[in-house]
């Protein structure tokens, strides 16, 4: 029999636990015999002492079979996960371009908390899209399809629920090792034989610096091994907006239009870059570069926007929004935010203008807030792009009564959020800082 006080004694005096000792706490947790505070002062210790890769892999574990798990009865299921950013929408293009190339991509999403926005509720600006499918629709969904989108179900990993809860309110929320259980626990359950990780860095991203995110990184892969998965792990820029727009109908329409071939670099070389790294550890390209030369095909084709159209079929949305945005809700009004003085854009704080629009009605303060599909924000520069006084910087897209807010956001991009220098930046971010592979054969 175990004592939650040793066990958390233990901790909190550096010592490795055992994966007996993780998964009576949790299990107990779960039981309610262990105490909120036990494990509140629990996951202190891991936090300050760190966990090594078999206690993260324990805890996972845990986690793991702590609700439903799936397992698909065809090959090539590889899924995406990102630790979220602004603006982005990389899901809706290398999903499609991903299940064009012959993976089967099972989706379980998120919805938007705090600054950075989600995938389902972006979805959800297409009438009728369901997202909630049970398992066993999402399952064989999957497995005739390649291609499927649903929210985030109370029966996957239910541990992470509590878990996270109490993450939130204790300051622990910033630990790699819990982080990596908390993401994994919930991807390994969804049946995915092969993840590539989209690990966000910079001001608008939940890693600020990389070598956090390197490490980050290191621990996710040598979990999803530990399992038996497929890993491929990519650090990504998160200095500014992903693409050009942030709201959710905007966001969907700068996805389609990716899906036609006119989509921002930024976003497009990412989603190729991802949905290669989806093709080669499914298997079904050599290598990293031969698996983009795939995916770049499958957009240019034509194909991947195809089988986008034949998703939102399926899932009872309306295909006619891939040719008609008019059909998507929208803001009714319009507010350009233009360049104070002439120069370059010398930096953007990505988190600030994730907020704009979350204060717009376009995500949300509490779980329970209703969301404003068409408000949100355009931009029409970058950082590094040379600007001219008077030149348009923003759109606001806001409704009749938000003039207020409108004036307030105006204010804050042009004086806070976006950083004018009357000279070239000498280093520009880059897209993309690293990629890892590893493979579990
Ligand atoms: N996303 C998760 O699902 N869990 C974390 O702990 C952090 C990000």
């Amino acid at each position: 029999m175990y004592s939650a006080y040793e066990i958390i004694a233990k901790k909190r005096d550096g010592e490795e636990l055992t994966q007996e000792e993780i998964k009576w706490f949790i299990q107990s947790l779960i039981d309610g015999k262990v105490a909120d505070y036990q494990m509140s002062a629990l996951l202190m210790a891991i936090y300050l002492n760190g966990f090594s890769t078999k206690e993260t892999a324990s805890l996972t574990d845990v986690m793991l079979y702590s609700g439903e798990t799936l397992n698909f009865n065809v090959d090539h299921v590889v899924d995406k996960h990102s630790t979220g950013g602004i603006g982005d929408k990389t899901s809706f293009i290398l999903a499609p371009i991903a299940a064009a190339c012959g993976v089967r991509v099972p989706m379980i999403a998120g919805r938007g908390l705090g600054h950075t926005g989600g995938t389902v509720d972006k979805v959800e600006a297409i009438e009728g899209f369901n997202t909630s499918l049970t398992l066993k629709e999402f399952q064989n969904t999957l497995e005739k399809e390649g291609l499927v989108l649903i929210g985030q179900t109370g029966e996957i990993a239910p541990a992470d629920k509590i878990i996270y809860g109490l993450r939130d309110v204790t300051a622990t929320i910033e630990s790699i090792p819990l982080i990596t259980a908390s993401i994994m626990s919930k991807k390994l359950a969804e049946g995915a034989q092969g993840i590539v990780m989209d690990i966000k860095v910079g001001n608008g991203a939940f890693m600020r610096n990389k070598s956090q995110a390197k490490k980050l990184a290191r621990s996710i892969r040598n979990t999803g091994l530990r399992f038996g998965r497929n890993m491929m792990t990519v650090l990504s820029d998160m200095n500014q907006p992903l693409g050009n727009t942030v709201g959710n109908s905007l966001e969907i329409i700068e996805s389609i239009e990716t899906l036609k071939g006119n989509g921002p670099k930024d976003l497009t070389d990412l989603s190729l870059h991802l949905a290669g790294g989806m093709i080669h550890i499914a298997g079904l390209a050599k290598s990293h570069s031969a698996g983009i030369r795939q995916a770049k095909e499958a957009l240019k084709s034509g194909k991947a926007l195809e089988v986008f159209r034949d998703m939102i079929k399926r899932q009872g949305g309306n295909p006619k929004v891939v040719d008609d945005y008019s059909l998507l809700p929208q803001a009714t009004h319009h507010h350009v935010v233009t360049a104070p003085r002439s120069g370059y854009i010398k930096k953007m704080q990505a988190t600030e203008i994730g907020l704009h629009v979350v204060s717009l009605g376009g995500g949300r303060h509490k779980a329970t807030d209703k969301i404003d599909f068409g408000v949100g924000l355009t931009f029409h520069k970058k950082v590094g792009d040379k600007i001219k006084e008077g030149d348009p910087l923003v759109t606001i897209h806001h409704n009749e009564d938000q003039k207020e807010d409108v004036l307030k956001i105006s204010d804050s991009l042009i004086q806070q959020d976006i950083r004018f220098s009357p000279k070239k930046p000498s280093t520009l971010p880059s897209l993309i800082y690293e990629t890892e592979t590893s493979w579990c054969h």
